[in-house]
């Protein structure tokens, strides 16, 4: 009998993690790394949700809560969605979750039955295929690549469509590309599934703050009100508040889904951290000047990232509308020889001679679904994007 489940043989641990770990091994035996791999903002959680976070502990708030978030957070949750999204959701509708990530595997595992499918465009957060094969489902990726500047058109959402979806996942700005659609494209989407009853929107909003220039953000059950009865509205404070580390996000949807989702994690994880839950109460309620600023800063490391990286010879760099990831194209580099006699044969190898020759670490765009492209995440200082970006320079320009 075989010690390690069939479930595990489906799965492959998140490269984004291995490339993460990878650098800190290199940068601990002494060379000089810079790190592009980490999806996570460079600066700390604002003053005010930390000392919400200690007053909760002073106030002994330590204790097991609800499974799925207490009735203060839920009815923030509910404000939040009504301010910033024009969706009305109950308390009841709500269901907070330990991270983003939770939420999203909370759903498909009360969901997805053998054969039942999930579209996910392509490229695509790392983990949504994999979290739909550990629940058990079919992931369906559908390749939206640079000529559509890495968005879904509604032909290719209507092709990939069959009997058996029964969800698409919706991602905008997208993890890895930064690809925002705008309301025009979203209901182009929206269009589509409102003629397909049997396909449910799973729709991750969790880079929603971080739009640059004068993009609108928009969610697909706002932008048609007849997919809000089959659509779960995820979102977190992970990124928007600085604040991934502790492990707190929440969803909206119909009432059956939500209590199934409660299920799963009531025998599972239980409650999200207390204290946290206290400290994301104070994010989604307190000042939101702290977002603006993001917004700010961020939008100047887009802008330095996409210059700099457009001038590298081989790599076409497209300007995302949003998060803080950008998704060069490097099919100019493929075929080429580092100095030392590596071929460049696909993005994978690209990756790893960039990282052993300059110490610059980025994911490859193989793990995403769409090659030959990598992912940075410029969520670091301008000072090292721009040694970064310098070392990137560099590096294509030794290729021959
Ligand atoms: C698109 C997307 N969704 C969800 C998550 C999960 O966020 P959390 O850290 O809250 O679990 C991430 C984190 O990288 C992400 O990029």
């Amino acid at each position: 009998m075989a010690f390690l489940s069939d479930t595990l043989a489906r799965v492959k641990p998140s490269p984004t993690i291995a490339v993460t770990n990878k650098a800190r091994e290199l940068a601990a035996a002494g060379r000089d790394i810079i790190g592009l791999g980490a999806g996570e903002p460079d600066f700390d959680t604002p003053q005010n949700i930390k000392d919400a976070a200690k007053r909760a502990i002073d106030a002994g708030r330590t204790k097991y809560t609800a499974v799925d978030g207490i009735p203060e957070l839920k009815a923030a949750i509910c404000n939040k969605f009504l301010r910033e999204n024009g969706l009305t959701y109950t308390p009841a509708q709500v269901t907070v979750g330990t991270g983003g990530k939770q939420i999203l595997y909370n759903a498909l595992m009360a969901t997805c039955n053998p054969g039942d499918e999930v579209i996910i465009p392509a490229p695509y957060w790392v983990s949504y295929p994999d979290m739909v094969l550990l629940a058990g489902g079919t992931p369906v990726p559908v390749v939206a690549g640079i000529e559509t500047q890495f968005k879904l058109t509604p032909a290719q959402l209507e092709a990939a469509i069959t009997p058996k979806t029964k969800w698409f996942i919706f991602n905008s700005p997208s993890n890895p590309t930064g690809a925002g659609y705008t309301r025009a494209e979203l209901r182009a989407l929206c269009d589509v599934l409102m003629r397909h009853p049997q396909v449910w929107i799973m729709s991750d909003d969790m880079y929603e703050h971080l739009v640059f220039d004068d993009f609108e953000f928009c969610t697909p059950a706002e932008v048609e009100p007849g997919l809000y009865d089959r659509t779960l509205t995820c979102n977190g404070v992970s990124k928007s508040y600085a604040m991934t580390g502790w492990r707190i996000g929440y969803a909206a949807g119909p009432l059956n889904l939500i209590k199934a989702m409660g299920t799963i994690q009531s025998q599972s994880t239980s409650n999200p951290s207390s204290v946290s839950q206290y400290a994301a109460l104070e994010a989604l309620t307190g000042p939101q000047d702290f977002l603006a600023e993001n917004r700010t800063l961020f939008q100047r490391r887009r802008d330095l990232v996409v210059g700099m990286l457009n001038k590298a010879e081989g790599v076409t760099c497209p300007t995302p509308e949003g998060a803080f990831y950008v998704y060069p194209d490097i099919s100019g580099c493929i075929g080429k020889s580092t100095p030392s006699g590596v071929t460049i044969t696909n993005d994978e190898v690209f990756a790893s001679a960039l990282l052993d020759d300059t110490g610059v670490a980025v994911v490859f765009g193989a793990a995403f679904g769409l090659s030959p492209n990598f992912r940075v995440s410029y969520a670091t200082s301008d000072v090292l994007l721009a040694e970064a970006c310098a070392r990137i320079q560099r590096f294509c320009a030794s290729l021959v």
